[in-house]
Order: structure tokens, then C-alpha cells, then sequence
């Protein structure tokens, strides 16, 4: 465990310009790069290698090598991320393919995860699971309800689908426009199931009694990829737009939505929460920052996490009105206090390649999902003893993206790539 303090607490908001030259986003690239050439990860710059010229010139401009190291995949696993990069704005050319694919294939392998390290304690947790009803429609993030439903969006199959755990009865809902690419899922206060159609750039919601979608869509058609959204005391939506480098506000009642840019290119905002106080704070994802965004202006400023090599993927909040990150690409879960910038991180259980991705808070309790380990865990942390206990997930997981409490104390999880949801009972 360390003791850590932000030196400076703000950066300015500096650069209004939303993007800035490519050239100068690769310098920003290999700035990073060499950070993480320090991580306990042992991401490195990209190795060398017939194929390493395109990888630099196509795969390092909008995120970092580390972004390539883990889980690493086979050839025709290199050959899909390609094919989804290429939507997101990558230019292979057919020539190039068979290069670059053999090329990451070798330098990036899929290698055997570490085994989960589960750590002992006095809390009880069982876990019940149920397959999604559409196979390989890989749930992403999951959505306790008040009714006590849980649904899922189903990413690839482009779908938003409903739990019923008393009966275990499903219904899933399709998306009226085709692969959506449906992501963040959060609901209102009159029950409409709200989610971030990733791959179409809008937001969608649904009405669960009709099945009626409403899109409400970007207004600058850049924004192409909207990501996590959280509704805020007043029933107004606040999200981020990873790849496009937005976060934005929906304001149900009018439909209007405005989009503002962090100071950091390539920032890539992930996770994000709403403090007590009603403001929105989002990860940056492509480099070591948390966002705030002023809930009136949406000016952005930007906490500096103190290692370089930090990546915060997902955040919980705990009504201190402390921020909770996952470090990804380090391992370690982090606390930020907004208030004085300070920050403390404690190292996951599973070690520097253990990937910590979904996290949430419960009564004050910090809980998340180590995605890099086999089986993937469900870890609590208590900040009051700063212990950790952790458990195997029975289905083994395949990366929980996200979770978030159930109004009774409980814990759901998305199982992505094994196409389950989790609700996880703690006593
Ligand atoms: C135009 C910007 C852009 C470029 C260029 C780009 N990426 Fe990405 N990449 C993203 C974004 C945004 C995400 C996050 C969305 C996601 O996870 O699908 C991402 C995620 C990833 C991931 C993690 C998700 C996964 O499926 O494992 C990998 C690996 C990856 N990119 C590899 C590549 C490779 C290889 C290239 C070069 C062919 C590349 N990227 C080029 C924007 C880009």
C-alpha cells in the first residue's frame, strides 16, 4: 500500500481545440509509450518485427501500446480487433492486412492469464448465473432495476434484454436500428431503460411496456461512439464518448444534448459517476487523469493520477464523495479526493496483470472484478480496515466490464464473454 499526494490539483482547462494535429497526437502516443516502458505491466513500446511500421502508423495514434499487450489474441483474433478498429476510424489497406495481422499475432499473443489469487475473509457471497437468451450476444453492462429486474445490453447482437430473477423468464428487446452496437444501460425514475448505442452514435430509450426505442442522437456526428452514461439527481444524463473524446449532458425533458471536449487529446473518457454534490466525474481511459465536469459550463478539468502509467477504466463513488478507480494497466485500485486532489492506491490482489476493470461501490464498500485473471474474481474492499477478501466467479467471468449494487445490498454483474449475467448475494 502507498501514501500518495497529487502535487498539482487542476490542470487548466487550456486547449479548446477538440483535436489536434496527427502528429502530434503520435508524439503524445510515444510520450505514454514510455511510461508505460516503466509499468510493472512490462508494456513496452512495440517490438520490432515485420509489420511494426503499419502497427505504428495505424494503431498507436488514438490509443498506446498497452492497449495492444493484454489479453493479446490469436491471428483471426488480431484479424476482428482489426476489422473493429477500421469502423472506428483505422485505414488497413487490404495489402497491409495479412502483415500487420501476422505481425500483432506474433508480437501480441493471446497468453494463458494468471490464475485468480482469492483471498480468504468473513464475508459470505454466492453467486447465482443465467445465460443470456440470445448466444454470443456478449451482455456488456448490466442494470439492476427497481423492480428488481436485471437487464443487459447485448453488444453484438444489438439488443437490450431483461431479467427476471424470481422466474428466470427473459425478453429481449431488438434495437429498431441495426447494430447499434448497445453499451452503458442506466433507467429513470418512470422506469425507461436508457443505453449508449456505441457503434451508431446515439443514445436509445427504451420504454419496456411498448418496446419503443427513442434515439436521441450527437450533434456533432463525430461523436460517434457514445460509452458509459449515469443520470444525475435531477433525472439529467451525463456520458462519455470514448474514442471520439467527448463527455456530454442529455437533458430528457427537451432532448437537447451538448458535447464538450477534455484538455487531453486521445483521453478516451470511460466510467463514469455523479458525486452527492450532482458532478459528474469520468475516467480517462487513454491516459493517468479523472475528469470533473462542471455540471453547469460542462468545463472539464482534469485530476493528474501520480503514476504515469495509470489508466483508469471504471469508477465508483462512496458518499464521502470520494472517487474509485480501477487501474487497469497497473493493477491497483485507486482512491481520489476531489477535494484536495490526494490520492491513495492499493495493489489488486491478483498482481500487476490482473486487469481490474468493473467497480462499484456498496455501503461504502469498494467492490470489482479482477478481468485479467482465470477465473475472473469479484474482490471487496473495505476502506476502513483497507482489506481485501476476493472470490471466483463460477462461470469463470469471460472480463466483467461492469457491475453496480442492486437496491438490496446485492451485486450485478455483466459476464460478457461468457454471455452470463451474475447477481451476487454478500452477507
Ligand atoms: C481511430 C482511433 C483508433 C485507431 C487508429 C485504433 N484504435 Fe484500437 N481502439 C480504439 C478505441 C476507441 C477503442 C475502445 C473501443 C473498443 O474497445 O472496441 C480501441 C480498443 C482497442 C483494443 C482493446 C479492445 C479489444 O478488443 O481487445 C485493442 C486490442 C485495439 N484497440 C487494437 C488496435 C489495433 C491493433 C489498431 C491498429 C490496426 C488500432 N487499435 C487502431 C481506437 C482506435
Amino acid at each position: 500500500m502507498r501514501r500518495q499526494r497529487a502535487a498539482p490539483l487542476f490542470l487548466r482547462v487550456y486547449d479548446r481545440r477538440m483535436r489536434r494535429t496527427s502528429s502530434v497526437a503520435v508524439a503524445g502516443a510515444l510520450l505514454v509509450t514510455s511510461a508505460w516502458g516503466q509499468s510493472p505491466t512490462g508494456a513496452g513500446q512495440l517490438p520490432a518485427g515485420n509489420g511494426q511500421d503499419i502497427a505504428a502508423a495505424q494503431c498507436t495514434p488514438c490509443h498506446d501500446v498497452g492497449r495492444l499487450v493484454y489479453p493479446g489474441y490469436t491471428r483471426e483474433g488480431w484479424q476482428s480487433v482489426i476489422g473493429r478498429m477500421t469502423k472506428l476510424g483505422a485505414t488497413v489497406t487490404p495489402e497491409q492486412l495479412p502483415l500487420l495481422t501476422g505481425y500483432l499475432a506474433h508480437a501480441f499473443p493471446e497468453r494463458p492469464p494468471p490464475a485468480a489469487r482469492i483471498i480468504p475473509g468473513n464475508v459470505r457471497v454466492t453467486f447465482k448465473e443465467w445465460a443470456v437468451a440470445t448466444p454470443g450476444a456478449f451482455p456488456h453492462d448490466p442494470l439492476a432495476t427497481a423492480d428488481g429486474a436485471i437487464w443487459y445490453t447485448g453488444q453484438r447482437a444489438s439488443l437490450l434484454g431483461r431479467i427476471d430473477p424470481a422466474s428466470g423468464a427473459i425478453r429481449e428487446y431488438p434495437t429498431s436500428i441495426p447494430d447499434s452496437g448497445p453499451h452503458g444501460l442506466v433507467a429513470d425514475d418512470a422506469g425507461n431503460i436508457w443505453f449508449t448505442a456505441n457503434s451508431a452514435g446515439y443514445i436509445g430509450k427504451l420504454d419496456p411496456a411498448s418496446g419503443a426505442i427513442t434515439a436521441y442522437r450527437m450533434p456533432d456526428e463525430r461523436a460517434r461512439d457514445p460509452h458509459t452514461a449515469v443520470f444525475d439527481r435531477h433525472g439529467v444524463l451525463w456520458f462519455t464518448v470514448q474514442g471520439a473524446n467527448f463527455v456530454g449532458r442529455l437533458v430528457p425533458q427537451t432532448g437537447e444534448v451538448r458535447l464538450a471536449a477534455p484538455p487531453t487529446a486521445h483521453a478516451l473518457p470511460y466510467g463514469i459517476v455523479v458525486s452527492s454534490q450532482g458532478v459528474p466525474f469520468f475516467a480517462e481511459f487513454g491516459t493517468n487523469r479523472i475528469g470533473r465536469i462542471d455540471p453547469d459550463t460542462l468545463d472539464v478539468r482534469e485530476y493528474v493520477l501520480p503514476n504515469a502509467g495509470s489508466r483508469p477504466r471504471r469508477l465508483g463513488v462512496t458518499s464521502d464523495d470520494a472517487i474509485w478507480y480501477s487501474d487497469y494497466a497497473r493493477g491497483y485500485i485507486g482512491r481520489l479526493d476531489p477535494g484536495s486532489g490526494a490520492t491513495r492506491e492499493w495493489p489488486s490482489p491478483g498482481g500487476a496483470a490482473s486487469l481490474p476493470y468493473g467497480i462499484t461501490a456498496l455501503n461504502d464498500v469498494i467492490w470489482f472484478s479482477e478481468s485479467g485473471v482465470r477465473p475472473n474474481t469479484l474482490v471487496r474492499f473495505d476502506p476502513r480496515s483497507e482489506k481485501f477478501q476476493s472470490w471466483a466467479i463460477p462461470s469463470g467471468g469471460g472480463v466483467v466490464r461492469n457491475m453496480m449494487p442492486t437496491r438490496d445490498g446485492r451485486i450485478v454483474l455483466a459476464e460478457s464473454g461468457v454471455g452470463k449475467l451474475a447477481l451476487a448475494e454478500v452477507q
